[in-house]
């Protein structure tokens, strides 16, 4: 089984794109649908939330982690592969060689919570490998609350994501980086906003094609983990606004359960 996780419904942009890059392996994921959002707490709160989601993943027969969480992945990778013997894989760096390859002026956006930002992960690893590479980034708090929401199409989303997308367009960014995985699900208004000439890079696909070249390179790994097309979805806290934007997302019905950690 493959096992992700994030702090809601972000992570099901990743559970979407492994199922349409890698159809019929297992897959559990868990939402930490409770203690939502990670974007606005300390490092220490996301390191302890994201070790508990991974023990209880484990324990649930996940033989590889998938950080769906650019939060998570910002400040906890390093904690998680200490902790736990199996493959870990974070959001980050495969976002960024995507858009490392995609952009042609070497004009960067990023957009992702305030955590994520804060923790400048994005520009190292950007210019580790690209030290001329112009970045620009911008956190954007309320984005992550909206989509919970499911807030997907009002004109007040419009206004918020046009005023936190209007410095980078001014810098006239060409590739912007979506550096959390709740915005894939507003990604026709992120583009309409940014305009149809900048190449939007998701977190989520990345990660995505990412495994399936890791697991085409590994058939030793890729024999252990199971693969029956079953979806298990586990989350903290259980709404009905919570269900009904899962499944817009997952795009088929699924069954989420409800477990404390
Ligand atoms: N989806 C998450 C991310 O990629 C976390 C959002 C949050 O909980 O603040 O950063």
């Amino acid at each position: 089984m493959i096992g992700i996780f994030d702090s809601g419904i972000g992570g099901l942009t990743v559970v979407r794109a492994i199922m349409d890059e890698l159809p019929g392996y297992d897959i559990i994921y868990f939402g930490d649908t409770a203690r939502t959002p990670y974007g606005t707490k300390s490092s220490n709160t996301v390191i302890e939330y994201s070790l508990q989601n991974t023990e209880f993943l484990v324990k649930q027969g996940a033989k590889m982690i998938i950080m769906a969480c650019n939060t998570a992945s910002s400040v906890a990778t390093e904690s998680l592969r200490e902790r736990f013997n199996l493959p870990i894989y974070e959001v980050i760096t495969p976002a960024v060689n995507r858009a490392l390859k995609e952009t042609k002026k070497s004009v960067i956006g990023i957009i992702g919570t305030r955590a994520t930002i804060n923790s400048g992960i994005y520009e190292k690893k950007i210019k580790e490998q690209h030290p001329d590479a112009r970045v620009y980034s911008a956190a954007c708090p309320l984005l992550v609350p909206l989509v919970e929401e499911g807030w997907l199409k009002k004109p007040e989303t419009r206004m918020i994501v046009k005023k936190y997308l209007h410095p980078l367009k001014t810098k006239q960014i060409d590739t912007l980086i979506l550096g959390c995985t709740h915005y894939p699900i507003l990604k026709p208004i992120i583009q309409h906003k940014i305009g149809k000439r900048v190449h939007i890079i998701s977190s989520s696909t990345a990660v995505a094609e990412q495994i399936k070249d890791f697991l085409s390179s590994s058939p030793d790994f890729e024999r252990t983990l199971s693969k029956n097309g079953q979806s298990d979805f586990f989350v903290s806290d259980l709404t009905p606004q919570f269900e009904k934007t899962a499944k817009s997302v997952i795009r088929q019905p699924i069954h989420l359960n409800h477990i404390s950690l």
